[in-house]
């Protein structure tokens, strides 16, 4: 089978967090193989900024905080409104929180934050994204997790634990939603040098580059932003007709042979 150029033909695709780091690179991948995009984020002049980047033909931005039903059920509409059906759901918007040195040191506000953002966030674009896609028969839903949703010791409990929950969640929706041709996977990063990481870790993007570059197994190779949406544009397209329920791994082997303990960093 010929891979076409533009592998996104015809899609309509909605992407969460897409103002910044990872969303805003697939949603301008996305748009440059020919898909129609709904830019959805809390951080309004940056997602108009990438709505602007790529042209008002082909997209617009979304007030959307995904912890809020009523907003995420504005967004999809907004996407059968503007251009008549969505294909293609990204939930992929996250927060992180720092790394305490001990459970205890955990506030429970700032547990239900996160859990909040990056599971009810991603179950609602989900819930949502079903109902226009089943009565379709037709989607490719994708969720970011990270290798934080298989391995511990990497991010705060409230982000692994969060993170667990989307390879649940993917799992659960894949097998309800296979008898309607709809797909459910998700994506599992490594470390990137985006807002989310350099803010929770406290490193510069060189530094918290070359740290986790110096922890993946393929060496002289650094995750940027482009590889995850690579693996997005992948699971988004037809290519992946036969793929669902799957948690794709882009960490260079980190996750198969880790033995990092961030806990002992503190
Ligand atoms: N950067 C990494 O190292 C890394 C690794 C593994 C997984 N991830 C995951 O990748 C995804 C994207 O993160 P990123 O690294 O690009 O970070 P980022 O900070 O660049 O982007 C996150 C985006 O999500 C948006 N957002 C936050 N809360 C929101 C809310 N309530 N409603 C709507 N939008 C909201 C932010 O405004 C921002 O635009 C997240 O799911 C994150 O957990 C990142």
């Amino acid at each position: 089978m010929a891979t076409p150029t533009k592998r996104l033909e015809g899609k309509v695709a909605l992407i969460t967090g897409a103002s910044s780091g990872i969303g805003e690179c697939a949603t301008i991948l996305f748009a440059q193989h020919g898909a129609k995009v709904i830019i959805a984020d809390v951080q309004d002049e940056r997602g108009q900024a990438v709505c602007d980047a790529i042209g008002s033909s082909n997209s617009i931005y979304v007030h959307c905080d995904v912890t809020s039903e009523e907003d995420v059920k504005t967004a999809i509409d907004t996407a059968i409104t503007t251009y008549g059906k969505l294909d293609i759901m990204f939930n992929n918007a996250a927060v992180a929180d720092p790394i305490k040195p001990h459970i205890t040191d955990n506030e429970k506000s700032d547990f239900e934050r996160v859990l909040n953002v990056n599971v009810t966030g991603v179950f609602l674009g989900m819930k949502h994204a079903a109902r226009v896609m089943v009565p379709a028969k037709t989607g490719s839903i994708i969720s970011t997790a990270s290798v934080a949703s298989n391995v511990g010791g990497v991010a705060s409990h409230a982000y692994c634990g969060a993170k667990h929950a989307v390879v649940g969640l993917t799992k659960n929706l894949a097998l309800e939603l296979g008898q309607f041709g709809i797909r459910v996977n998700c994506l599992s990063p490594s470390g990137i040098a985006t807002p989310l990481t350099t803010n929770a870790i406290g490193l510069d993007a060189e530094s918290l580059e070359k740290f986790f570059s110096s922890l993946g197994n393929l060496n002289g190779v650094t995750l940027k932003t482009e590889d995850i949406a690579q693996a997005a544009l992948f699971l988004a397209s037809d290519e992946a007709k036969y793929i669902s329920g799957q948690n794709l791994y882009i960490d260079g082997g980190f996750s198969i042979a880790a033995s990092v303990n961030m806990f002992k960093l503190q």
